[in-house]
């Protein structure tokens, strides 16, 4: 559900050309809109220009309010004909907006007004500016002539006052009144309003094509541009590596799985290491040097492969890995395997032929170093052995892309 805005405005107002400007800014960035509220600032019977402003003609130039808001927001100040009323405007408005297209029509009006410099509140140009828009162009004109909207336009001073808008625009975000803001302050307030937008994973849910005689393996990894798999050293967690939507990401291809296994190596550098309690917890161990007091030891389905012995953890050995997983789905009952690195027992699966699929982030950060791991490390293969996987998808979320490769 969008955020609704509701906004005071006048085509007139240089503060509401700006405010156009501003919810552009604010629909490109979150989940908004706005609803127009026509505030007539100099309506018949009010005088132009409404007071008078006596400047010294000696001094030299400052920029006013306005201008450094128009500054600010990137804007040339450019200037529709003065003094103009925009009755007609408003009621051309109301028309589009019960047409479904108000928010268009709004934006040709401000710029014909600001850009162009055009008579807004004239018919000919309201019919002109309404064309392509609003399919019966007589019934258009009709409403505007008939003032088929009279009440809807709030005339300045004491009507608008009285609607607690001093100011054009005001927008009420949240039910609070933000008149003439930077957009600084009604991103704030918007971000407000909305909360903390919820971070989503990139895919939704998973078709998976595998081996049928092992469980299906895939391996999740996340590297930098020049595709290293560690920010600091190769005994350091890297969680700072990847964005909440890279780790949304890694916490759905673990729900697509019934186990998660990782390397000795990436448990030891991962002290706080956390999974689902739902998930099969495999390390993997040449040396059998393992910590019983690591946390990734304390839950109930925990299975060391290779050597080594913890209390209350199932243990398999490591022959080759097409045994090794079949004894893991016919113990254990394990179906589907992510593997989460690193590097040494990526590339002992891979060299084994033992994984399906492989899921890469790849983030804009660089690291560099010839010793730095990346996904794969182990023995290189021959030129002849080369493979080539299939590129299943890529998708770009802020700087990062989203690989996915099946073999
Ligand atoms: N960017 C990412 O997505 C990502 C993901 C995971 C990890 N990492 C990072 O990668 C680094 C760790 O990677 P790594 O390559 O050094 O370590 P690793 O692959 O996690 O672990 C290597 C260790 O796993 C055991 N092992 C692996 N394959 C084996 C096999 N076929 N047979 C028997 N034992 C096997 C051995 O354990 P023993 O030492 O007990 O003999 C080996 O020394 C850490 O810095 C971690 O933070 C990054």
């Amino acid at each position: 559900m969008p955020l609704t805005i509701s906004v005071a405005h006048d085509y007139i107002c240089p503060w509401c050309w700006i405010a156009v400007s501003q919810m552009r800014r604010l629909r490109a960035e979150f989940d908004v809109e706005f609803e127009w509220r026509g505030y007539e600032l100099y309506p018949e019977g009010m005088e132009w220009p409404p007071r008078k402003v006596h400047e010294a003609t000696d001094r030299p130039p400052t920029p006013t309010r306005t201008q450094l808001a128009f500054a600010v927001e990137g804007l040339e100040p450019a200037k529709g004909p003065p003094g103009m009323r925009t009755f007609r405007a408003h009621q051309a408005a109301e028309y589009a907006r019960e047409k479904g297209v108000g928010q268009e029509f709004n934006e040709r009006l401000y710029e014909a007004y600001w850009n162009q410099g055009l008579r807004i509140n004239d018919l000919p140009v309201l019919r002109f500016l309404a064309n392509g828009l609003i399919s019966d162009l007589d019934d258009f004109e009709a409403a505007i002539e008939e003032q088929r909207y009279r009440d809807r336009v709030i005339v300045y001073d004491e009507p608008a006052y009285a609607s607690g808008v001093y100011y054009v625009p005001t927008l009420f975000i949240d039910g609070k009144a933000y008149a003439e803001q930077p957009y600084s302050v009604l991103r704030k307030a918007v971000i407000e309003a909305l909360g903390e937008p919820e971070v989503r994973p990139v895919y939704d849910g998973l078709d998976f094509q595998g081996a049928k005689d092992r469980p299906l393996v895939f391996i999740n990894m996340v590297t930098t541009l020049d595709g290293k798999i560690i920010t600091g050293d190769r005994d350091e967690p890297v969680m700072d590596l990847g964005s909440k939507t890279d780790h949304a990401t890694l916490r759905h291809l673990e729900s697509c799985a019934d186990a998660v296994m990782i390397g000795a190596g990436t448990m030891r550098a991962t002290p706080k290491i956390r999974f689902d309690e739902r998930l099969w917890r495999i390390v993997v161990s040449e040396s059998g040097e393992l910590d019983p007091s690591h946390a990734f030891f304390k839950a109930p389905r925990v299975i060391l492969v290779g050597k080594g012995q913890v209390d209350r953890v199932d243990k398999v050995e490591l022959s080759d890995w097409s045994s090794t997983l079949v004894e893991l789905r016919e113990r254990f009952g394990i179906q589907r395997i992510v593997c989460e690195g690193g590097s040494e027992l990526n590339a002992s699966l891979l060299k084994a032929g033992c994984v399906d699929e492989v899921f890469i982030t790849q983030t804009s950060k660089l690291k560099l170093g010839k010793d730095s791991p990346t996904i794969a490390g182990g023995q290189p293969f021959s030129r002849e052995e080369v493979e080539s996987w299939t590129l299943v998808s890529s998708r770009q979320v802020g700087d990062e892309v989203f690989l996915r490769y099946r073999r």
